[in-house]
């Protein structure tokens, strides 16, 4: 590659937002920092504003895909600005966490939050390019895309099994419950919101609105009933939707305080609510709790949710206890769900 080149695909990626590893790598595999007389490291500490640090599961999940994608960890190491045995021990692990985050280091120690870098479309750099190479190898890259399609498939296939999922009017058998719990595979496509790949992504299918309101939830709900509604901040509107749909009355609002920052696009998620809402009259077992809990995020699944919330409920609420939506089995609880169906 020519210097001038190099020089252009520094600015250019300087122009879209420094630092996502897609373009870091691309630039690296055409040769821009040895165009430059420049290790990777040094094209990226020097030209580009310096590394993104990532959380530790966000640099496990981008080693993995760099992995699937044909970087050896020499390459990794460079693009991801950490050693090559930190690559080779991120390489094990495989799961990812919806607490993956980015920040940026500024020279005074502190955390600057930044733009999911890798959102930074390559078709702009290749439009941004002049030469052949570097369109080249960003359609190349969009062959990568191809493949997070080839994952959506797989997706899909996940929502294939959901089908096999029995009607939860089954769950009558077992009777009426006075406290209900669900924590829904919202669909962010109800909001419109269309390009929510990789960080934000459920590993589950997803439901749209429309088939969450025809839930029998009123059916399965005993005469009186505290319920107990998981949503995320951004799909806060569609939860008062439900409760009226349920033929609950929205009563008031649970905040789960997150240790740390998560993902999104304006505001970063640190919170995620649980509205609370009654059917009948049935009052709360007692009346020293707080509308906020701290929690540790829940685990490493996508939406897990922490332990303490469902010793709440228990502390709070009456028995029998129904959770729809299920993923993992607890004592004293029905449970229902796709993940607890595959359990049995
Ligand atoms: C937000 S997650 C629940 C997370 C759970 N509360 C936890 O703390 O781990 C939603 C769950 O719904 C399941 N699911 C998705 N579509 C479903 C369907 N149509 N019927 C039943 N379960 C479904 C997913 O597999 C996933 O386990």
């Amino acid at each position: 590659m020519k210097s001038e080149d190099a020089e252009e695909y520094t600015q250019a990626l300087g122009q879209v937002v420094a630092g996502g590893w897609r373009q870091i790598a691309l630039g690296q595999r055409l040769g821009v920092p040895k165009a430059l007389g420049l290790s990777t490291q040094e094209w990226v500490k020097q030209r580009l504003g310096g590394y993104v640090r990532q959380s530790i599961p966000d640099r496990r999940a981008t080693t993995a895909e760099m992995r699937a994608e044909g970087y050896s960890p020499g390459e990794i190491s460079a693009v991801l600005g950490v050693s090559e045995m930190t690559v080779s021990r991120d390489s094990h692990v495989t799961n990812v966490t919806e607490t993956k985050q980015s920040s940026r280091k500024n020279g005074d120690g502190s955390q600057e939050d930044v733009t999911n870098v890798n959102d930074a479309p390559l078709e702009l750099l290749a439009s941004l390019s002049a030469t052949n190479a570097i369109r080249q190898e960003a359609e190349t890259t969009a062959a990568r895309a191809e493949r997070e399609a080839a994952r959506e498939q797989e997706r899909q296939a996940n929502a294939a099994k959901v089908a096999t999922v029995t009607d939860p009017r089954e769950l009558l058998k077992v009777g009426r419950f006075a406290t209900i719990v669900i924590d829904p595979p919202w669909d962010f496509k109800d909001e419109g919101d269309v390009n929510h790949f990789g960080r934000g992504k459920q590993d589950y299918a997803p439901i749209p609105i429309e088939q969450l309101l025809t839930l029998p939830v009123d059916e399965l709900a005993d005469k009186d009933c505290h319920l107990y509604l998981w949503i995320t901040n951004r799909s806060l509107p569609k939860g008062f939707r439900l409760l009226t749909a349920w033929g609950f009355r929205y009563v008031t609002c649970l905040t789960w305080c997150k240790p740390s920052i998560g993902i999104g696009k304006y505001f970063r998620g640190s919170t995620e609510q649980i509205l609370f809402a009654v059917k009948g009259s049935q009052p709360l077992k007692r009346k020293d709790v707080g509308t906020a809990f701290h929690a540790p995020r829940g685990g490493k699944r996508h939406s897990q949710k922490p332990d303490v919330f469902f010793k709440l409920v228990e502390s709070c609420s009456p028995s029998p206890y129904l959770e729809l939506f299920q993923r993992k089995t607890r004592s004293g609880w029905t449970g229902w769900g796709e993940d607890a169906q595959q359990r049995k």
